[in-house]
């Protein structure tokens, strides 16, 4: 939890954001992925009030779930699956960017979620919280695999399946990530469709593809466990090539990716939608991954660093 969301209220719910290592994509047909959840999010209180609002403090946004919007209309869908009957006034607070691949839209399905049942008294298991967040997440993009829901509930590192129970991985050491953003808008819902119209049109292979990428989740499993780190940064290349096979890079993150290679990352790759958003290098150490993250800042970059994997 970062220092902001520690100095909110102490009843501030909260979501975790995520990155995702390797599988983006193949994870929407079945296909394993491995992510991490983000120590920051998205936090929410719920008071009760005369009627429901929605706002969130750094997008400047207050709404009604009757609002003609994808976020009213995603707060309505929330608010009848929870069973909400009375008014609230949700205030929620996201410290990611919006649309870069952090998954902030599920964390603050899950914080406005877990705010309001805070605010009633009610408890929910991870399985209801998973369904009610998803439905949230389908106003946003159609088609959503569960993986940033379910990472936005659970954090820590993961093994996920669509549909499955999140399986916790487990790091033999630490890994380094810096996250960079390239500041071009994108969106998942787009990108998924239009992998969703490359395998209608070529199924053997875009199938070939998202399998081959599967292969790349398996073994970057291994690397995690195995400490290996120099195969981990491969396989990211390899996924990083295969996404770009079938669109969904762009110039800015290629060069985003080549720069962070240059400055020594191990490998590098886009992270979640893709079509824009953010990319993650992985560094060898500490060092480097400052040496990275000034070197994507020399671009102009915003870059952060994530250290992954630590038991807690
Ligand atoms: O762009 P994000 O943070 O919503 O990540 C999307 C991950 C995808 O695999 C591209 C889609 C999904 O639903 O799994």
């Amino acid at each position: 939890m970062t220092a902001t969301m520690a100095a909110m209220d102490q009843a501030s719910a909260t979501g975790c954001g995520k990155i995702i290592l390797l599988g983006e994509h193949s994870v929407v047909y079945g296909h394993p992925a491995l992510a991490a959840g983000l120590p920051h999010g998205a936090s929410a209180r719920a008071n009760p009030s005369s009627e429901t609002k929605l706002r969130v403090a750094p997008w400047g946004v207050e709404l009604r779930p009757t609002d003609d919007v994808p976020l009213a209309r995603a707060l309505g869908v929330l608010l009848e699956q929870a069973g909400v009957a009375g008014a609230f006034t949700i205030d929620a607070t996201v410290e990611l960017p919006s649309g870069a691949g952090l998954g902030s839209s599920a964390a603050l399905g899950v914080a406005v979620l877990r705010a309001l049942d805070r605010a009633r008294g009610v408890t929910r298991d991870a399985d209801s919280e998973l369904a009610i967040s998803m439905a949230w997440e389908r106003v946003f993009h159609g088609n959503p695999s569960g993986i940033d829901n379910a990472m936005a509930i659970a954090g820590g590192l993961a093994w996920y399946v669509r549909d499955e129970p999140l399986i916790r991985v487990h790091a033999k050491s630490p890994i380094h990530l810096v996250v960079g953003d390239s500041a071009e808008a994108c969106s998942t819902k787009t990108t998924v469709e239009s992998i969703a119209r490359q395998r209608e049109q070529n199924p053997d292979k875009i199938n070939r593809t998202l399998e081959a990428i599967a292969a790349i989740v398996r073994n970057g499993r291994l690397a995690l466990e195995s400490g290996d780190q120099v195969a981990l940064g491969q396989l990211f290349d390899m996924n990083q090539s295969l996404l770009a096979s079938m669109l969904i890079s762009t110039s800015t993150l290629e060069e985003m990716i080549a720069i962070a290679r240059e400055a020594g990352a191990l490998g590098a790759k886009l992270t979640g939608g893709g079509g824009g958003g953010c990319m993650i290098a992985l560094a060898n150490d500490a060092d480097g991954a400052e040496r990275i993250r000034e070197a994507l800042q020399g671009l102009g970059k915003n870059a952060f660093i994530a250290k992954i994997g630590e038991r807690v």
